[in-house]
């Protein structure tokens, strides 16, 4: 079987989360290509001895990403550090010939994005792709095979969203997620945006213009040390869309709700599609459900389905049981894998997020800073 060595550079909350979803590989079924990760870098020691003290496979160990884009056994690389430094990172890892994950999102800013971009579209040899994971739960992979089926007739109006509460605390202590110079002026966009613009990117859906309206809910946080700081961080953003389908050419709005202040909410990701012919829903509260109504001119009733564990790339798990957060990540990683191995996604709503769509996301969030500060509506 290929295999493809990996290295992790950031070896915090998310660079565990793939790690784990390497270790585990055996849980793919059919898979002709493994992941082995074989490389961590980490500025923080202990970060990186978690990696080296729990998987074998791990042969380098360092601080400097430099040194691990210098290991030609390395042939791709999932990056996942704070926002500020995409740019030098993601632009070193591919002019080091190394295939790239990287986290999303992909650039602090436009102008990070941009020169991101450009990086890729210099080196299409390399495969270059957007962490987003939430697509890949059973029930959405159904909703895309909607979509591509032109199951829903012509778009109502659609409406996605990206919901926690984590931020809910106002005595929660800020870290880099919760500061300008380290996350950026898109605050909660930056963190959850991409997550809410993936499965209406995928499906051709391009914003024209955005109204948004962002909050800064808590504007000052205990520092961790005794003291209290500003926290500037946009808290909560509403965008409100024109949106064009290019089957039919109509527009209809698509609103994105992405709140890290939203109370009851813990990580809650949804979608919801409305059309002539059909409607679907789905949220992660409730994560093997799928309700969809299909139009034929009678009675208009929905239907709840309980999705099991059906994944796009197969696994050992039984079709009734529960799939999760950690599965979505390991089905992203089998994309990303498979795509590398193969030269093409297994079918486009199991290919993750390419750099055309972080650009249009990075459009889609600045636009939405302009709307805010003119209180109108920017075209993106
Ligand atoms: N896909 C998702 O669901 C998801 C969820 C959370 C975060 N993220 C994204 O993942 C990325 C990282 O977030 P996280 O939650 O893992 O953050 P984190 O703070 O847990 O981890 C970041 C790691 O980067 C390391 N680091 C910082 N500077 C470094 C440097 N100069 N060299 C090497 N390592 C350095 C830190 O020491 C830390 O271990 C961000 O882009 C974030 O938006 C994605």
């Amino acid at each position: 079987m290929k295999t493809i060595r990996y290295g992790i550079i950031g070896c915090g909350l998310m660079g565990r989360e793939l790690a784990s979803a390497m270790a585990r590989w055996c849980h793919l079924a059919d898979m002709d290509v493994r992941a082995e990760l074989i490389a961590v870098c980490d500025r923080i020691d202990a970060a990186r001895q978690w990696f080296v003290e729990r998987m074998p496979s791990v042969r380098q160990s360092t601080a400097d990403y430099r040194e691990l884009l210098a290991n030609p056994d390395v042939e791709a690389v999932y990056c996942a550090v704070p926002h500020n430094l995409h740019r030098e990172f993601y632009c070193a890892i591919i002019r080091a010939g190394k295939h790239l994950l990287g986290e999303k999102p992909f650039g602090m800013d436009k102008h990070a994005n941009d020169a991101i971009t450009a990086c890729a579209a210099q080196h299409p040899r390399q495969l270059v792709r957007c962490s987003s994971e939430m697509p890949f739960y059973p029930a959405v992979q159904r909703i895309f095979a909607m979509i591509e089926s032109g199951a829903f007739g012509q778009i109502i109006e659609v409406n996605t969203g990206f919901l926690h509460s984590s931020d809910l605390d106002p005595n929660k202590p800020i870290n880099w997620k919760r500061m300008v110079e380290v996350n950026g002026e898109y605050g909660v966009m930056g963190d959850l945006g991409m997550h809410a613009c993936h499965v209406p990117f995928r499906a051709g859906w391009i914003p024209r213009n955005v109204r948004a309206v962002l909050s800064d809910v808590i504007k000052e946080r205990p520092d961790g040390k005794g003291g209290r700081v500003p926290c500037r961080t946009w808290d909560n953003a509403t965008l409100l869309c024109e949106t064009t389908d290019p089957r039919g050419g109509e527009p209809f709005p698509w609103t994105i709700k992405l709140q890290r202040i939203a109370p009851g909410e813990k990580n809650t990701w949804y979608v919801e599609i409305k059309g002539t012919k059909a409607c679907a829903r789905f949220s992660t509260k409730n994560p093997k459900l799928l309700e969809t109504l299909h139009y034929t001119g009678g009675e208009q009733c929905w239907q709840q389905t309980d999705v099991g564990y059906e994944p796009a790339f197969k696994a050992i798990t039984g079709g009734i049981f529960e799939f999760g957060f950690s599965d979505a990540c390991q089905q992203m990683l089998a994309a990303f894998t498979y795509e590398l191995a193969h030269g093409q996604p297994l079918r486009p709503a199991a290919g993750c997020v390419t750099p055309e769509e972080a650009a249009l996301s990075h459009r889609l969030f600045t636009a939405a800073l302009e709307s805010h500060s003119k209180q109108a509506t920017a075209a993106v």
